[in-house]
């Protein structure tokens, strides 16, 4: 399983299979794509779709989120749940009106000082807003990984997490100049419809070839559950 391999497999597969018209792609904005990151966390693309063009149109943008109030960003996030989302998020959008400038810090250790923000949803902003070189490792990734990779243990365990990160990290210079926006988003959609976490399409799979799990006929036994 070469690196190169793999970012080059998957953004082909992207190419043809992957997900190009979600809100946020269009225009790709810092605001925008930070926004989209923070819906996702907890929830599935279809019911973030709505909830993000409404959210958007009544505040497109880091200044006029700072300058709402709490009730209204938490109007705009009702329903989508999880509402330290939407407090974080507003708590951010100030912080970067007093120490940005009013703009998103295209900085990872700045965007991971802000409240609601980890170092994969650092990650993945940086990368899709900017096309700066970071890996992600989300639930998605982190089960395609183990599979490719053959990774045994559970994913929560600090130890599994700490190697699925140097994988992530090890892939990076196989993806091409100008496409680290793409790459990233591919990762989340190859993870969300193709290898899903039950029966995932391995016969479609651009990474057949190189799949540890595979191979050794243990898709469905990786990653490894939770223990207990
Ligand atoms: N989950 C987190 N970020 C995502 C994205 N950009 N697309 C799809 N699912 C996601």
């Amino acid at each position: 399983a070469s690196v190169d391999h793999y970012a080059s497999r998957l953004l082909q597969w992207f190419d043809v299979s992957g997900r190009h018209d979600l809100p946020w792609q269009h225009p790709r904005t810092p605001y925008r794509v930070w926004l989209s990151e923070i819906m996702l966390q907890q929830t599935q693309v279809r019911v973030v779709v709505p909830y993000f063009e409404r959210f958007v149109a009544a505040l497109p943008d880091v200044a006029s989120l700072a300058a709402a109030s709490l009730d209204e960003v938490l109007a705009l996030w009702s329903g989508l749940g999880y509402y330290a989302r939407a407090r974080n998020l507003h708590a951010a959008a100030r912080r970067c009106a007093e120490l940005h400038g009013g703009e998103l810090p295209r900085d990872f250790g700045a965007l991971l000082a802000l409240p609601g923000i980890g170092r994969s949803t650092a990650a993945a902003i940086l990368s899709q807003a900017w096309g700066d070189r970071f890996a992600i490792l989300d639930g998605n990734v982190k089960r395609v990984l183990c599979r490719v990779h053959g990774v045994d243990g559970w994913p929560g365990l600090p130890a599994v997490e700490k190697r699925l990160w140097t994988i992530a990290d090890a892939q990076l210079p196989g993806v091409p100049e100008g496409r680290m926006a793409d790459y990233t988003q591919a990762q989340m959609d190859f993870g969300a419809t193709l290898c899903t976490r039950h029966d995932p399409a391995c016969m479609l799979c651009p990474l057949q070839d190189d799949c540890v799990a595979l191979r050794t006929g243990r898709v469905d036994d990786l990653p490894t559950p939770r223990p207990g």
